[in-house]
């Protein structure tokens, strides 16, 4: 097959169905009609790429218009790639590349620093400068062994529905991202998306439930969960299923975790998208059965690389030299002379020999302080020509907590 056998086309509302349908097929499941509905509202169909042959759609792509949050800074424009799929009979002939070149042309033409991805497998989209620089943890914890080292003063949680939570909820996540860099934006849509608890969607467990903690006005929390009950020869074994736990100050959070763990019928709690350095993991007195680990990254991408590196902000002054490598994006590739003074960058293309080398894929997986700079070294993929270029490189990029993005787009 030629590869200009193969449109690729902006979809309309009209042509939603057919997109989903094609995505659906390749990641063997469906969408009831009112799923349907629900993920047209977040759609956004001059994002949203179809490759077709002969009218039938072989390929879907897209982008969001997200913010993400980001260290010492405000929010910057992040395109958050979702729905990437290739039918069967055409994978393996370059499309994906096709799709992800124009889906980061376009981000770049929209002024957005940063692309942004969940990866159904690793090794897709390291080639397209995307790592992965947003780890998540998890963590099951055993309700048995669930004592906190610091107890404490049980604030009121109230269950309440999900209209109420659509409410109340997003003030606290907008203020909990103002501390938490690496969260995208949720808007009305999304929001919609995220308290959706279809019966068909529940795989056995029963419904969301919606827990608040604070008053109108001065909302310090909430966990949306869920209670998958098991019964063992008539004892209750349950588990309690976080989706998002979401707190602004550290009584909230205790509150908050205090009340999903000592849900009755429940022996154990798991939560699967936490900030690496969530305090819940040394908050419990025996972390040898409540054993964090890790889980998903969300993938990010320097889509304009001096607009991103000078987009957050930084805690050390200093100024070095790196040598990037970005095949997929030849304008990022180059030497940069990255300064920061008063915490503030700026990035600028120079010549001459470089403090450090690495490629897109490296730039993007340190540049939120999500992974260690030592790290990458160690790996042999940061290279150094200075043995101090390193830790610098390492001191300017940390930050005071983890980067986190915990929900699926
Ligand atoms: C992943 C997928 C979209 C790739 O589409 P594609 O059109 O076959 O990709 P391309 O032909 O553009 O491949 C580009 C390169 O990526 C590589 N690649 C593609 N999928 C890969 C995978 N799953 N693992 C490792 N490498 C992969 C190809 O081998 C190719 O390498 P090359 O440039 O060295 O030859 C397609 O296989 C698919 O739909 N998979 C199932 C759904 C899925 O996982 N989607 C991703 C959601 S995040």
């Amino acid at each position: 097959m030629a590869e200009n056998d193969v449109d690729l086309d902006r979809i309309d509302a009209a042509g939603y169905p057919a997109f989903l349908a094609a995505f659906d097929e390749v990641f063997g499941q469906s969408h009831a009609d009112d799923e349907v509905e629900r993920s047209k509202r977040t759609a956004e169909f001059d994002r949203f790429l179809a490759a077709r042959r002969a009218g039938q759609v072989v390929g879907t792509a897209g982008a969001f218009s997200f913010d993400i949050s980001l260290p010492w800074a405000p929010a910057a424009g992040c395109a958050g790639m979702t729905m990437v799929s290739v039918r069967a009979d055409h994978r393996r002939r370059g499309l994906l590349t096709r799709m992800m070149s124009q889906l980061l042309d376009d981000a770049e033409q929209r002024g957005e620093p940063f692309a942004a991805l969940w990866a159904s497998e690793g090794p897709i989209y390291g080639r397209y400068g995307f790592g992965p620089g947003i780890p998540t943890g998890t963590i099951r914890i055993e309700r048995d062994h669930a004592r906190f080292r610091s107890e404490t003063v049980m604030g009121e949680v109230e269950l309440v529905d999900a209209e109420e939570a659509a409410h109340r909820f997003p003030a606290i996540h907008d203020a909990a991202r103002r501390h938490r860099h690496g969260t995208m934006s949720r808007n009305d849509a999304w929001w919609a998306r995220e308290l959706a608890d279809p019966p068909e969607r529940r795989g056995g467990a029963g419904a969301k439930r919606y827990a608040i903690i604070g008053d109108r006005g001065n909302d310090r929390g909430y966990a949306i969960h869920r209670l998958r009950p098991r019964w063992d020869e008539g004892v209750p074994r349950g588990t309690v299923e976080v989706q998002e736990l979401v707190a602004t100050d550290a009584d909230a959070h205790r509150s908050l975790w205090r009340f999903v763990i000592d849900t009755d019928l429940a022996s154990v709690t798991t939560a699967g998208s936490l900030p690496v350095d969530d305090p819940i993991a040394v908050l419990l007195e025996d972390p040898v059965r409540n054993r964090p680990s890790l889980g998903w990254p969300v993938y990010l991408r320097l889509v304009d690389l001096p607009a991103a590196v000078m987009s957050r902000g930084y805690r050390t002054d200093d100024t070095l030299t790196l040598r990037v490598h970005d095949r997929f994006r030849p304008r990022n590739d180059g030497t940069w002379r990255v300064a920061v003074v008063d915490g503030v960058a700026s990035c600028e293309a120079v010549g001459g020999p470089a403090d450090l080398e690495l490629d897109a894929t490296s730039l993007a997986t340190i540049a939120l302080g999500g992974v260690r700079v030592t790290s990458l070294a160690a790996a042999g993929v940061v290279t150094a020509s200075t043995p101090d270029a390193v830790p610098r490189l390492e001191r300017l990029l940390a930050t005071d907590v983890a980067p986190w993005h915990g929900s699926m787009f």
